[in-house]
């Protein structure tokens, strides 16, 4: 059945987010409704409100959640009501030929049909019976979500649901990154430019992996305080240090691995400029679009360098969400300390504006 939900809705570029009553439509066979319990604020959601992200307005938000399912589709077979879910962003379609080679996170389906149900329809109507687009295909910052069945993960049923939806972006982004995208080796020196949601996540990836020199560089000393929870052994603030690029440098002689975090052309071409020769750049951060950034064409040979980037921390959602959670009860993923602070529906405006001093701001439904 159709049930009406709180839910953000990016309307107008450039303006704060509104929270409305939507309805959001039953599932159809292959689907499944989520009654959400958590969801995380990232930065892709601010930057689907502010152009960063080229979005149509009259987008319900939100990626990073879990929930119960309390509907399933006649062809569900791998959740069932009740089970708890954390939720992909990725909802492979298993067929093409990424999803073959093992690289659902590079699937061809998602950006068929712009941010829709991965069948290109939505399952959103505003008060006035207006369609409203799904962001991401997931549109989980909202009370209920229609979800294709390949969206959700079943997940453990001791993990606490806040916890499991940052397994849902931030955890999977920048862990994933560390582990699948770059494979980091023990030993390794790694920088993260960027301790936000993300960067604090490839900051405790380098530290399960074995990193001997962690360095975060972030603009904000609340973030570099947080990463250092995280695992970072040294911190970098380029208001008060100086050329980031030279800091690095002089801490590790040109870093094994940089994890660019933010989505600037300038951190971008910083990330490529510490690493050593031979390392590996990636970039996680998403630039507005149309952004470009330029290198010296002959230090690409003379370098061998990599510069590389990470989607989605190149993960397959259901080898890996099991993983990270698994590797959170036996406490060496920290997520309970991802949380900064926890908001009521209601309060998303504030929860956008808060991201510059959160490691991550989470949206919390009644249960
Ligand atoms: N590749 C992917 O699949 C993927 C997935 C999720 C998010 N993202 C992207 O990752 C990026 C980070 O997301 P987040 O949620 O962690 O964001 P966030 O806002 O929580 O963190 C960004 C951090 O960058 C810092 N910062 C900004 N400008 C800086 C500068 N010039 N130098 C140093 N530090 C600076 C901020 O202080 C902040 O701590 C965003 O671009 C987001 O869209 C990518
Ligand atoms: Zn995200
Ligand atoms: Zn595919």
């Amino acid at each position: 059945m159709s049930r009406k939900a709180k839910a953000v809705v990016y309307r107008e570029l450039g303006k704060p987010v509104s929270v409305e009553e939507v309805e959001v439509l039953s599932p159809g066979p292959d689907e499944v409704m989520v009654k959400v319990a958590a969801c995380g604020v990232c930065h892709s959601d601010l930057s689907a409100t502010n152009g960063t992200i080229p979005m149509p307005p009259d987008t319900v938000l939100g990626h990073e959640a879990a929930g119960t399912i309390v509907e399933a589709g006649e062809r569900v077979t791998e959740v069932k009501v009740g089970d708890r879910v954390a939720i992909s962003w990725i909802p492979m379609c298993g067929t093409c030929r990424f999803c073959l080679m093992g690289r659902p996170a590079l699937c061809d389906r998602p950006a068929k049909h712009g941010p829709k149900m991965p069948d290109g329809t939505s399952r959103l109507r505003d008060k006035t019976g207006k369609e409203l687009n799904h962001f991401m295909s997931t549109a989980v910052m909202a009370e209920f979500a229609t979800l294709h069945r390949l969206s959700v993960i079943k997940i453990d049923d001791t993990v606490p649901l806040e916890c499991a939806a940052l397994v849902g972006c931030a955890v999977t982004t920048g862990v994933g990154a560390v582990f699948n995208t770059a494979k980091v080796e023990p030993g390794s020196t790694v920088v993260v430019i960027g301790a936000g949601g993300v960067g604090l996540n490839a900051v405790q990836g380098a530290a399960l992996s074995g990193a001997r020199v962690i360095v975060a560089v972030d603009m904000a000393d609340e973030k570099l305080e947080y990463a250092k929870i995280f695992g970072a052994t040294h911190c970098v603030n380029p208001k008060k240090d100086g050329d980031p690029v030279d800091k690095v440098k002089k801490l590790t002689g040109g870093a094994d691995y940089v994890f660019e975090c933010i989505g600037l052309p300038e951190t971008i071409t910083q990330s490529y400029f510490m690493v050593r020769k031979g390392g590996m750049a990636v970039v996680v951060g998403i630039a507005p679009a149309g952004q470009k950034i330029e290198l010296p064409a002959l230090h690409l040979p003379v370098t061998e360098k990599i510069l590389t980037g990470s989607m989605y921390g190149s993960t397959r959602p259901r080898v890996d969400f099991p993983k990270f959670l698994d590797l959170y009860k036996s406490k060496r993923l920290k997520l309970d300390e991802l949380i900064t602070q926890r908001y009521r529906i209601e309060d998303a405006p504030r929860a956008f504006e808060d991201m510059k001093k959160n490691a991550r701001g989470v949206i919390v439904f009644d249960s």
